[in-house]
């Protein structure tokens, strides 16, 4: 029968009906569910609230009764998440004591008809969202309203005259209103009244001096107004006053004496008004002053000796005054003080040492005349009290000396600001001992000496700011263990030596200013790890190279990094110089950075030079006798293939049906692992169809094993080079050990003095060279596959060169590729196998790897070593990520890869050069590294050349995770 629309049909159009059609309703319980039916309640808080029930006092939350009347005497719905507007169903609650709505997101105005409330003893609608004025009669019938907040609302208007009928009211809060107009003038026969706060609201006018009359009052708060004129001497009539804070108003003049009455006053805050004169000395006289707050006034004169007698004081604050002289030596009385601001007033003299012997937590002297060495302060300061200093503020004085290390023994130090003062030594290592220090600054002293690597020990760090000393030495690596770090500044000083790779270990590093330094050296890659970086000030120093690439870096400003003449990019518009190679300035090994070691070996270039010149001028020669030799080779071939296939009816075939044990003339076969029945390989080798391809050294059959493995046969053509058996078994099982993942492994061999052949595991996949340029069915090689077969092959080189083998002939159809996409470097080492290293032998051997040949194959002068092998790797790598052929003959034109590469790098063109078959699917911040490696493996200078193990470390570097 309650039904709810039912009771809103009777509440609202008839109450008399209700009451004579239902007169065993009860009020309470109609009056609750109207309220709830005109408020949001999103988190269910008031589930408990049933209609069915007959009375709301069991086990409705919030709700409290009389046990007596069984009437609702208490409302408290503090935080409930309650949102919309009060209706009229609470004043259905005759009885209630209290309401307390604080906290909610309620809205609309306060209506007159609360007064109907006549019990109401404490109304709290504080922190909600209501608005509008509260009605002039609001307060007339306040029956026995004895305390109201109304804080942290939208309330506006003036506050009304009727407040002052409400005479049992003790505590008025109207804080954090839109209230304005005068104090009502009725407030002040208000005996009652314990509490007024009517702070952080748009009050004027003065205070009237009939506030004496409230001679209860114990706290008054008029905060944040814009109350003028002078404090009136009645105040000193409230004498149960404990908190006064009449700050940021226009208050002006003096202090009424009349206030040394307060005795009680424990809270005195009148921050942020025209006050002025002297600090009177009676303040010293209000000893139970825990706070004062005299800051940002214009009070002049000197700190009273007077305060010496606060003994209670913990909070000291006359900041933003005019006060002159020295700091009281009678303060070291103030045993409970732990909070002393005097900065920003004209004070004189030296830190006096009950500053650090007080035990104070903070202690801010900035912005004053103070002078003298802060050594002596500090030597004298108590241990126990060290550990209690959070915050030392000495900043804009004209302190000098040395920054004692002492420092190092405050150890719970959250910030120490020591800047713009004369101090003239190093900074200390104890800095070190700072644990808990967020904030950093020396700046603007005479500081020497260079930054101690203690300072990594700083994890809690968030600014460091060094800025404008005299700082000499490097920037310390250990810096990367400040991982708090947001904001460094150390511009301005006589720093030297390179940026710290470590320095990337930073990610939450904001800002960083290097600006008017002397750093040297190329900018560490891995910068660009600096995800949070909004402001990279390099400027005037001198580095060089490029600047990370990276998305903050593309779009630094030019200004951030002008004054490096040796700096290079786009940035900067300056090309950069394609023999300064990104790659190579990381050092391999470092991923954490430690070190900072460039291997680079271009330091060494100069002595290298005229080397350079001539293997430049062979590499010329070699490159014309080149072309001609392979126009050459080419005809032949092609008169080769023209001719029927003959040459396999090879004498040493039918040696093979016999076993390894038949005598030396048939020949001599040796597996390296076990011995296979070989015998059904035989027909194979006789099959033309069974051919694989030709190289240098020969031609390569496959075959099948006893045991149906696949083996791959080459038969060496050059047999007139071979060395005698001896040396051509004791090299072949050199290879033969060889064993790598990346490396065709050598199986075995067959030896006779006119026929040698070697037999390798077969590798199904085909060479590189015809997954690159004969791609037939139209499928090509992703980015990923190109990355892995170039990085593989990498491996497999660099073990080649671990075991002190020269591969000789590398190139893209020696590098065969498995059934998984995995390279494997074939045809490795064969040049040993000939009488002697001769180079004119090499190079017609390996004349059809044109291309790849290292330029100092045409220089007897330069030794050959494995970086001839770095330079055929180069060229590979090129030749991978472009697609090309090393050396492309056009109608009437010889394209030789790396010099185009190299071309387009300059012409910051580069990713043009990536083979368009991948239609734009690879990434350029590996592809392009990749190339500018590829370049740096093709240097003319084989010292410049990294070696294998260091391109295997720089690829996986580049690859992104
Ligand atoms: C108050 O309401 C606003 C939107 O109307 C909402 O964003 C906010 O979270 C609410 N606050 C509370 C305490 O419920
Ligand atoms: C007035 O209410 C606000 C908000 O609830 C509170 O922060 C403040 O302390 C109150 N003032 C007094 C004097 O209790
Ligand atoms: C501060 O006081 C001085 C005299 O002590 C006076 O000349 C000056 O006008 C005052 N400044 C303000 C802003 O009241
Ligand atoms: C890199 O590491 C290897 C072995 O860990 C070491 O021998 C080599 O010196 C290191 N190179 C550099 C430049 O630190």
């Amino acid at each position: 029968m309650r039904n709810l629309l039912g009771v809103f049909f009777f509440i609202f159009l008839s109450p008399f009906l209700v009451k004579s059609l239902s007169p065993s309703l009860n009020d309470d319980v109609l009056g609750l569910i109207v309220f709830k039916a005109d408020i949001q309640d999103p988190d269910g808080k008031l589930s408990s609230w049933n209609e069915e029930d007959y009375s709301p006092c069991n086990d409705w939350v919030g709700v409290k009764c009389n046990p007596r009347s069984n009437r609702v005497s208490d409302l408290v719905l503090d935080g409930f998440g309650l949102s919309g507007k009060l209706g009229r169903g609470l004043l259905q609650l005759k009885f209630l004591r209290k309401l307390s709505l604080a906290k909610n997101n309620l809205t609309g105005s306060i209506s007159l008809s609360f007064a109907q409330l006549s019990d109401l003893r404490v109304l709290d609608l504080s922190k909600n969202s209501f608005s509008g004025s509260i009605p002039t009669d609001f307060f007339s019938q306040c029956g026995s309203l004895r305390s109201i907040s109304l804080a942290k609302n939208k309330f506006s208007g003036a506050i009304p005259e009727s407040l002052g009928s409400c005479s049992t009211l003790a505590a008025v809060n109207f804080s954090g209103n839109q209230f304005w107009g005068f104090l009502p003038l009725g407030l002040w026969s208000l005996s009652g009244l314990r509490s007024l706060d009517f702070s952080d609201n748009m009050l004027e006018g003065e205070i009237p001096e009939g506030i004496g009359s409230l001679n209860n009052l114990r706290a008054i708060s008029l905060r944040n107004n814009q109350l003028t004129g002078k404090v009136p001497d009645g105040m000193g009539n409230c004498l149960l006053l404990r908190s006064i804070d009449l700050s940021q108003n226009l208050l002006s003049g003096g202090l009424p004496s009349t206030m040394q009455k307060l005795s009680l006053c424990n809270n005195l805050v009148l921050r942020k008004n025209g006050f002025g004169g002297e600090v009177p000395d009676w303040i010293g006289g209000l000893r139970s002053l825990e706070t004062l707050d005299l800051s940002e006034n214009n009070f002049s004169g000197r700190v009273p000796d007077s305060f010496g007698k606060l003994q209670s004081l913990k909070t000291l604050n006359v900041s933003k005054n005019a006060l002159t002289g020295s700091l009281p030596e009678a303060m070291s009385n103030c045993a409970n003080l732990l909070a002393f601001d005097v900065s920003h007033n004209s004070l004189t003299g030296n830190i006096p040492s009950w500053v650090f012997k007080l035990g104070l937590q903070q202690v801010l002297l900035s912005g004053n005349g103070l002078s003298g060495s802060i050594d002596d302060a500090f030597a004298l300061s108590l241990e126990n009290s060290r550990n209690k200093l959070l915050i030392l503020d000495v900043s804009q004085n004209k302190l000098s000396g040395e920054i004692p290390s002492a420092v190092g023994d405050f150890g719970s130090l959250q910030l120490l600001n020591m800047s713009r003062n004369s101090f003239f030594s190093s900074i200390p290592a104890k800095v070190g001992q700072m644990k808990s220090l967020s904030i950093l600054d020396l700046s603007e002293n005479r500081l020497n000496g260079s930054i101690p690597s203690e300072i990594g020990l700083l994890k809690s760090l968030d600014e460091m700011r060094l800025e404008k000393n005299s700082l000499g030495g490097n920037i310390p690596i250990s810096i990367g263990n400040c991982a708090s770090l947001i904001s460094l500044s150390l511009a301005h000083n006589e720093i030297t030596g390179p940026i710290p790779a470590s320095l990337a270990k930073l990610t939450l590093l904001q800002i960083a200013d290097f600006s008017f330094n002397k750093l040297k050296g190329a900018i560490p890659k891995q910068l660009a790890n600096l995800v949070n970086l909004q402001s990279f000030n390099i400027s005037h120093n001198e580095l060089e190279g490029e600047l990370p690439a990276g998305a903050f870096f593309n779009t630094i400003n030019p200004s951030s990094v002008s004054g490096n003449p040796s700096l290079c990019g786009a940035v900067v518009n300056r090309s950069c110089p394609t023999v300064l190679p990104k790659p190579i300035v990381l050092n391999p090994n470092s991923t954490d950075a430690t070190t900072d070691t460039i291997t680079q070996s271009f330091g060494r270039s100069k002595k290298l030079l005229s080397i350079s010149a001539i293997i430049a001028i062979c590499a010329a020669a070699a490159i014309i006798i080149g072309v001609i030799a392979i126009t050459v080779l080419n005809l032949r071939v092609r008169a080769a293939t023209s001719r029927p296939a003959v040459a396999l009816n090879f004498s040493g075939g039918d040696d093979f049906s016999h076993s390894p044990s038949t005598d030396g003339d048939s020949g001599k076969l040796v597996m390296f692992s076990g011995e296979p029945d070989f015998s059904t390989a035989t027909h194979a080798l006789l099959n033309k169809d069974c051919e694989l391809g030709r190289g240098g050294f020969g031609a390569v059959y496959r075959t099948m094993l006893g045991d149906g493995r696949s083996v791959a046969i080459k038969k060496l053509t050059v047999s007139s080079l071979v060395k005698s058996q001896e040396d051509f078994e004791r090299e072949v099982k050199k290879l033969g050990k060889v064993r790598h993942d990346n490396l065709v492994a050598l199986e075995g061999y067959y030896w006779t003095p006119s026929l040698q052949l070697l037999i390798y595991e077969f590798v199904s996949g085909g060479n590189l060279y015809k997954h690159l340029h004969e791609g037939s069915d139209g499928s090509h090689l992703s980015w990923h596959d190109r990355f892995n077969i170039i990085l593989g092959a990498a491996k497999g080189l660099s073990h080649l060169h671990k075991m002190n083998i020269i591969h000789y002939n590398l190139k893209s159809s020696n590098i065969l590729i498995d059934g998984f996409g995995e390279p494997k470097v074939a045809d490795y080492g064969l040049a040993r196998l000939l009488p002697m290293l001769d180079r004119y032998v090499l190079s017609s051997k390996i004349q059809s790897a044109l291309g790849y040949m290292a330029p100092e194959f045409a220089c007897k002068t330069v030794k050959i070593t494995e970086k001839c092998d770095v330079y055929g790797f180069g060229i590979l790598i090129l030749e991978v990520v472009t697609g090309k052929r090393p050396v492309e003959y056009m109608e009437d034109d010889v394209v030789v890869l790396s010099d185009m590469v190299r071309g387009a790098l300059e012409d910051g063109k580069v990713e043009e050069c990536v083979d368009n078959r991948m239609q734009g699917k690879f990434p350029a911040d590996e592809a392009i590294p990749v190339m500018k490696l590829g370049l740096i493996c093709t240097s003319q200078v084989p010292s410049n050349r990294p070696d294998m193990a260091e391109v295997v470390n720089i690829l996986e570097l580049i690859r992104c995770p």
